[in-house]
């Protein structure tokens, strides 16, 4: 019998995680949903599953190395096994780069950097003692073109990201883990339409080649693809899903 695949996808409560949770749980998966907000995990986690048997709630703070243990243990707990950790969790802040505090800088930083380094450490550790494991970090558009409307923070800590997934792929490779990123631009997600007064967010779309925003349903497409035991040959890239907004 084939055995069920496992997934941690983390800040999972909302947004492109959230997304990124149900396609998952679509395709067969049994889903961690880890998150700082553990009420909306927890609501997110009981649609899907209201058992609990294909999906749980995790409370996870991903700056914590401690919480990626515990969410291990915790999967190892419900499921045996895990397959498969999605780093989806980010933070941004909008704010002129001459104006970033230290405090702003170190937030946004810890959260879109800790939560690759720790979660790469905790989960390919493990998958690596399994000899084999899918890890797929959620990077951005910002990180290799500078951003726009992010915020330098931002798009530093997401140039970290894309460099952190080409140290853990060329580290774990030989023990049957592959490391990507996916970079998407804008998104058709709440942040976005939070985030961006709705003229300007009209000139965003029409900065885009292909005038739309991008569907978070295609970018968990593209995650389940990286995240398949048939990728092996994947391996330290950087997936680019931005409507042509940035060609190399
Ligand atoms: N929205 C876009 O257009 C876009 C574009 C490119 C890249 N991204 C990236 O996609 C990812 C998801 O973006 P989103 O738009 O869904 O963001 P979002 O802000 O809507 O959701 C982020 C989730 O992470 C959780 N979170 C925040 N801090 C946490 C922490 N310390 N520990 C655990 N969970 C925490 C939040 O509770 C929330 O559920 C991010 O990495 C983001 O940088 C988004």
């Amino acid at each position: 019998m084939m055995k069920t695949r496992v997934v941690l996808v983390t800040g999972a409560a909302r947004g492109l995680g959230a997304a990124i949770a149900r396609r998952f749980h679509d395709a067969g998966y049994c889903v961690a949903i880890g998150d700082i907000a553990f009420d909306a995990a927890q609501e997110l986690a009981r649609d899907l599953s209201p058992d609990g048997a294909s999906a749980i709630p995790l409370a996870l703070d991903v700056t914590q190395k401690a919480d990626f243990e515990s969410a291990r243990d915790a999967m190892l707990a419900a499921w045996q096994h895990v397959d498969v950790l999605i780093n989806n969790t980010g933070a941004s802040k909008v704010v002129p780069v001459m104006d970033i505090t230290a405090e702003q800088f170190d937030q946004v930083i810890q959260v879109n950097l800790r939560s690759v380094l720790f979660g790469c450490q905790v989960f390919g550790q493990y998958f690596a003692d399994a000899g084999i494991g899918r890890i797929v970090n959620i990077a951005s558009l910002a990180g290799q073109n500078g951003g726009s409307a992010t915020g330098a923070h931002y798009a530093a800590s997401k140039g970290g990201v894309i460099t952190l997934t080409k140290v853990f792929a060329r580290d774990l490779a030989s023990r049957g883990v592959t490391v990507n990123a996916i970079s998407p631009g804008p998104m058709d997600l709440p942040i976005v339409h939070e985030s961006v007064p709705a003229d300007k967010l009209n000139a965003v779309i029409q900065s885009i080649p292909v005038g739309r925003l991008g569907s978070a349903d295609y970018i968990a497409d593209a995650a389940i693809m990286l995240a398949a035991e048939n990728a092996y040959f994947a391996n330290g890239a950087c997936w680019d899903i931005n409507g042509g907004l940035f060609m190399r």
